[in-house]
């Protein structure tokens, strides 16, 4: 049978002859023609990280996360985020593995020395340099398996202890709490400052990208069109996936517009730009 797709010998000879014509045709300057200048189509979205059980976009509230973690992860973490809690010197990992779950099959059980386990200190840079906000997320969401981190969401990891449900609203909450404690008040006032000298030209004082020349980024970078994507400080769902030390090294670095800071800052005041950047997501006290 012959497939209705196929080209007819003429239509072939037509073509063949407009690339023959096409050959000959003088060479056309281009060079002065307008262009009409259009922003690039909007990335496809995805589903957005913070939101609640609904799906709905929501913002993350460190002054309820005081309460969240006051109730819930200072017995472990300590108060002010030490890893020092009344429970922490106590902690053993769940003797929970895929060993462990394969003797059990043949109701065969282990018996190990327990290990310790050591509670986080949300004061040790070196720790939480590496992990952006989702994956804090992630953690208290799921617990850290073959660690005494229980899940808080509605289901533990494997190998990970299961704690008190809460809501993802509360997890998040906690979330950012628990990122402020990495900088004193002084510290963050001291960044605040320095980011409103520095920063706040592009980036606006909101971090919203509406400072005096936001504009003129806008035109050329479509995410800050939209508000939303790299160098937007109050797009929740792209800031959650950045970690201090990408956010670190974009400051460095520079890219495009963005001017490199390279041996112009300090360590502490980078840390201090970074953790005042993280502040535009979400809800906290006033900054003194
Ligand atoms: C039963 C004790 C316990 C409780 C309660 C607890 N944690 Fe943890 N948490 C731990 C331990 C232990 C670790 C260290 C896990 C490891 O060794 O990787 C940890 C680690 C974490 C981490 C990972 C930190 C990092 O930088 O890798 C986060 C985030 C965290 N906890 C948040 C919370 C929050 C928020 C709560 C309260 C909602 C909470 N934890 C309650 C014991 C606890
Ligand atoms: C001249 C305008 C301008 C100034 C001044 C400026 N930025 Fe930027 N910044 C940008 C632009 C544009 C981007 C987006 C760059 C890109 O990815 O194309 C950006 C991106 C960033 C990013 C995000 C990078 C990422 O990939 O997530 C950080 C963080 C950042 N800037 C921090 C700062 C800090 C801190 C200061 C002040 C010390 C500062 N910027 C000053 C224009 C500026």
């Amino acid at each position: 049978m012959r497939s209705p797709r196929a080209p007819s010998a003429a239509l072939l000879a037509a073509a063949a002859a407009a690339l023959a014509l096409t050959g000959c045709q003088p060479a056309v300057d281009v060079s002065n023609a307008k262009v009409a200048r259009r922003l690039p189509p909007a990335v496809e979205t995805e589903i957005p990280l913070v939101t609640d059980e609904d799906e709905r976009p929501i913002v993350p509230d460190a002054i309820k996360g005081k309460q969240v973690f006051d109730q819930n992860c200072a017995v472990c973490h300590g108060p002010t985020g030490e890893g020092n809690g009344p429970m922490a010197a106590t902690l053993v990992a769940p003797d929970k593995d895929v060993l462990t779950a394969l003797l059990g099959v043949f109701h065969i059980e282990l018996h190990r020395p327990p290990l310790p386990s050591k509670p986080a200190n949300f004061h040790s840079r070196d720790l939480e340099n590496v992990i952006s906000p989702a994956i804090l997320y992630e953690t208290v969401t799921g617990g850290r398996p073959h660690t005494a981190m229980p899940a808080f969401g509605p289901e533990a990891s494997f190998g990970a202890n299961k704690a008190q449900t809460l809501t993802n609203a509360e997890r998040w909450d906690a979330n950012v709490y628990e990122m402020m404690f990495r900088t004193t008040p002084a510290e963050l006032s001291a960044a605040r400052a320095l980011y409103n000298q520095q920063c706040a030209v592009c980036h606006g004082v909101g971090g919203d990208g509406k400072g005096p020349r936001g504009r003129e980024v806008a035109v050329r970078l479509w995410s800050w069109a939209r508000s939303e994507g790299p160098g937007i400080f109050t797009d929740p769902n792209y800031m959650v996936q950045r970690n201090p030390s990408e956010l670190t090294n974009a400051i460095l670095d520079g890219h495009g517009m963005m001017p490199s800071y390279r041996g112009k800052l300090s360590t502490e005041q980078m840390n201090g730009l970074v953790d005042y950047i993280y502040t535009f997501f979400y809800r906290h006290p006033p900054i003194q």
